[in-house]
């Protein structure tokens, strides 16, 4: 059995958690999860596993790279709060593009793949749903520092480096500091309080069940370069709202539809944007849910989650 090493950073984080969870269900990989925090964010990730890293601090990379010698390298660690990163931009930087920087170094020194997470917010909007090769063009803060963390990861060595790019990640990850979408429409819902929901932003949200299948397709079948990997739907944040309503069984007529010009946000974001994952499908045999059977699979596990009976996994 081969037993690859992987290391996963900001595994604390709404990806982190489920890549944790589903490479550590499989023999052939030897994990180490890694967050800002001494301990792990769930009980679902071993403190044996686990250890404290700093994406920032290189030698804490270097550090880890001489004790774990990973052969893999998956950064899930980003500051994502998009307005934050408009407000916050040196520590925006530090994080997003310079820490893959140190990675990168790391990995080049050691013939280590590095696995960079990125975003449709490398893109303007304009004329999405987009391919892997349009040119980007972003139009805030955050998204300039992806860009640039993505061109770090480039440097990893030849051969040596994936860029994955997705957008609205959805979840079942628990202890996180901000709600993902589901989340927070759910949540709101479920206390009768009137959310606006954007008309005029278009995206392919992303399970991360489906993410995480896919990212270990990209390490089974050694895949480099750039990779789309989110869902197949696109819709606008409204209708997306809507369809949560329905699968979580909540009343829909506190999802208000709004336009987002309407709303003062320090940062701009691209109003069309989604991603074709033509080239997932084809070269990995990536297969994500439905949105719909995609949200019953999150609403078994949340209630699983709750009452402690075994995941109904159907679909796993
Ligand atoms: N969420 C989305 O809708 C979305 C859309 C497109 C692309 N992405 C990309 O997908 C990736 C994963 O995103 P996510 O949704 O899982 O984000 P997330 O939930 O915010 O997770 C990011 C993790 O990184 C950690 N982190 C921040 N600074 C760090 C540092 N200096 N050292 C180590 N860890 C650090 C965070 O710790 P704390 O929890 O302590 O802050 C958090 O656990 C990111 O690259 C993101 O840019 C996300």
């Amino acid at each position: 059995m081969a037993n690859e090493r992987i290391l996963i950073t900001g595994a604390d984080g709404l990806l982190g958690q489920e890549l944790v969870q589903k490479l550590g269900e499989r023999d052939s990989y030897k994990l180490l999860a890694t967050g800002r925090e001494a301990a792990p964010r769930t009980e679902d990730t071993p403190q044996d596993d686990y250890e404290k890293l700093d994406v920032c601090q290189a030698d804490e990379i270097q550090r880890i790279f001489a004790d774990f010698s990973p052969e893999y390298v998956i950064n899930c660690a980003a500051m994502t709060a998009v307005d934050a990163c408009e407000n916050n931009r040196d520590e925006c930087w530090r994080v997003n593009a310079q820490a893959v920087e140190h990675l990168a170094k790391a990995c080049h020194s050691r013939g280590t793949h590095l696995i960079q997470l990125s975003t449709d917010f490398v893109f303007n909007g304009k004329n999405g749903p987009y391919r892997e090769n349009d040119r980007p063009e972003p139009l805030n803060f955050y998204g300039k520092t992806k860009l640039a963390g993505e061109n770090a990861a480039r440097t990893a060595g030849v051969g040596k480096w994936t860029i994955v790019r997705t957008n609205v990640i959805y979840g079942a990850a628990t202890g996180l500091p901000r709600m993902d979408f589901v989340e927070w429409v759910c949540d709101n819902l479920q206390n009768n309080k009137i959310i606006g929901a954007y008309t005029d932003q278009w995206r392919t949200p992303s399970y991360t069940h489906d993410l995480a299948l896919g990212i270990l397709r990209i390490i089974h079948f050694q895949k480099t370069g750039v990779y789309n990997l989110s869902g197949r739907e696109l819709m606008n944040m409204y209708d997306f709202a809507l369809t949560i309503a329905q699968a979580f069984d909540l009343d829909s007529k506190f999802i208000k539809p709004v336009l987002q010009n309407s709303d003062n946000q320090p940062a701009r974001r691209p109003k069309h944007t989604g991603l074709i994952t033509l080239k997932a499908e084809t070269e990995l045999d990536y297969r994500p849910l439905s949105i719909k059977a995609a949200l019953a699979h999150l609403r078994l596990r949340k209630k699983s989650a709750r009452t402690g009976h075994p995941p109904v996994d159907a679909w796993c």
